[in-house]
């Protein structure tokens, strides 16, 4: 059993949970097992989804828990290794972690790094133990003065820092900070990392609920917490399987070819959200290079203002990309998932699973299926341009073949990038525009619409490039 699922109906039927978990338990051939996907409903409605060490951090735009669980359960035998080239805050490592499997995690954003080896390392007690010794000197120093500490705020590193925060704040947040650089000093890297994540949450709690002068207590009580979802995790797993975060490009991955038995994952939307910008003062806090990261963001807002149609084709170039490396460490006849939802630029409506699926032939995938679903409204995904995003679509595609070319292949990718780009330009001329939500182009943005994607087209061999060469750094 996963977690407790200890509700049943009335008359002691089986909620759906339960009989969705009962059908993942049961052994399949894969043809079988294909099918069960048709039996599952995939809106997840009312699952538990935050247990354990899932409710460590939020994190934008994270997928439920359920989607890479059905996957591992179906397709992987215990032991088989699992990745997740975007893993994000490690949905994918966790499951993988609580069901035995090996797992490879991946991101370029060094925060979902830290998140998701925190959420996969069990740590032992006398470790909290001696972390709760430094935690309450420093507790009594704050509750004694706190406004002493406040004299260390004028020599902050990066004065970004305080516009959000006051000063009071910005001195608990500091002397926080400061006793974990001590832990890591003593040589404690489990309990420093585990700090630092519960410090990078506090702050996401400041930052989303406006300033609260009682951070100290928000950041032990975090710490706490998390100290219980390991010790519960620590009496599920028993075999530790093999986890490995990177901290890398989904474009060019350090993982062995052929070593994959299963990838789960979802990438970036075009055009809606960027991570590096929702982390800024997380990455700050915690000395990480969010500026790096800004440069490596696939799909980011900031790329191309003035032709929006220029980022969808950066875009489906480093899909394209991240692709090919994902059927390079895929075993062959082993299953590729692709999670995302529809995005919008400039009114026209972006599939980019369509995008997906016919990049998916080139290289040696083959599409098995697509599977919609609805996204629990507590649990929807904000976006400045598209709104709330209410649905997303499963793409799963078999590795049927090598891709039979490489990722670092400039001439393979602007190549079907432009084949994509003129039928996208020419599907928009035939339905007279697209639309997200039934808002539609004007004529007058139609024709400017057209206009700008010839632009865009023309510019695919210098937009495709990817920009600064830099090597992966492995966490563990
Ligand atoms: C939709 S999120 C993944 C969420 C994840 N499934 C989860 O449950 O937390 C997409 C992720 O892609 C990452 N990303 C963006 N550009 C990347 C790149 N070039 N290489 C690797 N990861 C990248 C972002 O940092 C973000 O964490």
């Amino acid at each position: 059993m996963l977690y407790n699922n200890k509700q049943s109906t009335l008359f002691g039927e089986k909620n759906a949970e339960q009989e969705y978990l009962e059908l993942l338990s049961k052994r399949y051939t894969f043809p079988e097992a294909i099918d069960v996907l048709d039996e599952i409903d995939w809106d997840f409605k009312d699952f538990t989804t935050q247990y354990l060490t899932h409710r460590f951090h939020s994190y934008p735009a994270r997928f439920i828990p359920q989607i890479p669980l059905t996957f591992i359960k179906l397709f992987i035998d215990e032991g088989d290794t699992v990745l997740d080239p975007f893993c994000g805050c490690g949905t994918t490592v966790v499951e993988s972690f609580l069901n035995n499997r090996n797992s490879i995690g991946n991101d370029f954003n060094p925060l979902a790094v830290l998140i998701s080896k925190v959420k996969t390392t069990l740590i032992d007690e006398t470790e909290f133990r001696y972390l709760n010794r430094k935690l309450s000197v420093m507790k009594r120093y704050l509750d004694l003065d706190y406004k002493r500490v406040e004299d260390r705020a004028e020599h902050l590193p990066n004065r970004k820092i305080s516009k959000i925060f006051n000063r009071a704040i910005i001195s608990k947040l500091e002397a926080i900070r400061e006793t974990l650089l001590e832990v890591k000093e003593e040589g404690h890297d489990d309990v420093y990392d585990l700090g630092r994540a519960a410090l990078s949450s506090t702050i996401w709690a400041l930052v989303e609920n406006g300033n609260g002068i009682d951070v100290d207590n928000i950041f032990l009580r975090k710490v706490n917490s998390m100290r219980e979802g390991l010790k519960e995790t620590t009496k599920i797993v028993k075999d530790i399987p093999d986890v490995r975060v990177i901290n890398g490009d989904s474009r060019r991955l350090d993982v062995e070819t052929d070593s994959v038995d299963l990838v789960v994952t979802s990438p970036p939307y075009v055009n809606a959200l960027d991570y590096y910008r929702a982390h800024t003062y997380n990455m700050l806090w915690l000395g990480m290079d969010f500026d790096l990261f800004r440069k490596h963001e696939i799909g980011g807002h900031s790329h191309f203002i003035a032709n929006r149609f220029r980022l969808l084709s950066e875009y489906l170039g480093d899909m394209l990309r991240s692709m090919i490396e994902m059927n390079r460490v895929l075993k062959r006849d082993k299953l590729c998932i692709i999670v995302v939802g529809n995005s919008s630029l400039e009114y026209e409506l972006i599939e980019s699973h369509r995008f997906f699926a016919e990049m998916a032939r080139y290289i040696g995938f083959e599409p098995i299926k697509t599977i919609h679903r609805n996204i629990d409204k507590t649990k929807k995904y904000t976006s400045a341009d598209v709104g709330k995003i209410d649905d997303e679509y499963i793409l799963v595609m078999q590795k049927t073949e090598d891709a039979g070319v490489t990722a670092d292949n400039d001439t393979f990718i602007s190549e079907i990038v432009t084949e994509q780009m003129v039928n996208f330009r020419e599907q928009i001329k035939k339905v007279q525009g697209t639309s997200i939500r039934g808002r539609r182009p004007t004529k007058e943005r139609l024709l400017k619409n057209i206009e700008r994607i010839s632009g865009a087209i023309e510019t695919i061999p210098q937009d495709i490039r990817i920009k600064v060469r830099r090597c992966a750094e492995t966490m563990r």
